[in-house]
């Protein structure tokens, strides 16, 4: 599948349209499994991103959940590589170049640019969601924006 390359309108119809089938695909199901799968293969298959995928919180660690793309690493610290900066810090994280990324996780040496948007429950982080892309510098405000909406209709499955 290859990455696609769209302008910002494009980018924030194709979230426009996204988030509300998503909303419906999510409210219909119990399953949370069932629920990020879909999620991240809607998300693939709308954008063509490299990996797309969610990190759930366990004690002190995030475990790999349902995803699409390559194999990837399965556990990730707190406060380690994006994701697990993005559970410590709550924040969103955009890696234009994750060479330049102090601590982080190569899971493929594809990847080249990267978000993570911790999913919050009451103010605890449940999980992340995170994107990588083959491009440099893939991520803007739009995605960051589409994302949180994204992150926000997921965290209702954790309920
Ligand atoms: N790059 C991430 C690890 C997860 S993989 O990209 C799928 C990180 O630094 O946390």
């Amino acid at each position: 599948m290859e990455e696609l390359n769209i302008s910002e309108e494009d980018k924030r119809s194709k979230y426009q349209t996204l988030i509300p089938q998503l909303q419906a695909l999510v409210e219909g199901e119990a399953s949370l499994v069932a629920n990020l799968a879909n999620v991240s293969a809607a998300l693939r298959q709308t954008f063509g991103f490299f990996w797309v995928g969610f990190y759930l919180v366990e004690k002190d660690e995030l475990v790999l959940g349902p995803f699409q793309g390559d194999i990837a690493c399965t556990r990730i610290g707190f406060g380690k590589g994006v994701c697990g900066k993005s559970w410590q810090e709550k924040e969103t994280i955009i890696v234009p170049n994750v060479d330049e990324f102090p601590g982080h996780i190569a899971c493929s040496s594809m990847s080249k640019s990267e978000i993570v948007i911790p999913i919050q429950l009451n103010a605890n982080v449940v999980a992340v969601l995170d994107v990588d892309s083959k491009q440099l510098n893939n991520f803007d405000d739009l995605d960051k924006w589409g994302l949180n909406q994204i992150a926000n209709l997921v965290a209702e499955c954790f309920y």
